[in-house]
């Protein structure tokens, strides 16, 4: 039964975000799904079917994939009815979507285990070389500038500025990706992102070094 639901969640999100070309494709989908359930193992705490429901669908409302962030919802509504899910089930997964998404790192306290561990795997999956390689992806696709030195970087910023300031994909290590190390909630996925981390590092004194034409 359960095998089931997820099985016609998978299909729906693949429909959904098959195409996609930001960073929030598939197969992005599908490492924060193993990550939460690797996660979910490791500490031994967390309901498995809520957290991988959560995974699958975390990024159909969100606001940048929809026309506004209204249809979005109902978007995730709409499925979550037609699939055999008691209500409380439909609550807990809902919440914990709307809890997770970073929107220039505003803290929101997270209630449940549950929304603890997949907001650490879609972190996880947005930084390491993997999130180098979406960082630049997202970057490519809204034209922004791999770098620029005379860009400031933004230290506060509103969601507004976030989504639709200037800013280059450098910039975005130092607005989010390396910050998201000290913002993770579990053990277990700050095990995962030290790895990552050092490699985000790495890639930028390389990056500089060869920008400044001594390799
Ligand atoms: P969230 O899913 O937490 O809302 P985003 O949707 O902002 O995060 O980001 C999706 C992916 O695109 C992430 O890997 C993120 O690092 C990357 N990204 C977001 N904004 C930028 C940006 N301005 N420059 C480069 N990459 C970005
Ligand atoms: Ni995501």
């Amino acid at each position: 039964m359960k095998k089931q639901i997820i099985e016609q969640t998978e299909k729906f999100v693949q429909t959904e975000l098959g195409e996609d070309a930001t960073g929030h494709d598939w197969f992005h989908v599908d490492r924060v799904r193993r990550n939460a359930l690797y996660i979910n193992k490791q500490e031994q705490s967390g309901d498995p079917f809520i957290i991988e429901m959560a995974a699958l669908l975390h990024d159909i409302p969100d606001e940048k994939l929809n026309e506004t962030a209204e249809i979005g919802e109902a978007k995730l509504d709409t499925f979550l009815k037609t699939i055999e899910l008691s209500e409380e089930e439909i609550n807990q997964i809902k919440k914990i979507i709307a809890s997770i998404s970073f929107k220039g790192g505003r803290k929101v306290d997270l209630e449940s285990i549950e929304a603890k561990i997949v907001q650490d795997a879609d972190r996880l999956d947005a930084i390491g070389a993997i999130g180098i390689a979406r960082a630049f992806a997202y970057g490519g696709k809204k034209g922004q500038p791999i770098y620029d030195p005379s860009y400031q970087i933004r230290e506060e910023m509103t969601i507004e500025e976030y989504r639709k300031g200037k800013s280059t994909s450098i910039h975005h290590f130092y607005e989010k990706l390396l910050k998201l190390k000290d913002l993770l909630n579990t053990e277990s996925a700050k095990k995962m992102a030290e790895s990552r981390h050092q490699m985000m590092e790495r890639f930028l004194e390389q990056f500089y070094q060869e920008w400044n034409g001594q390799s």
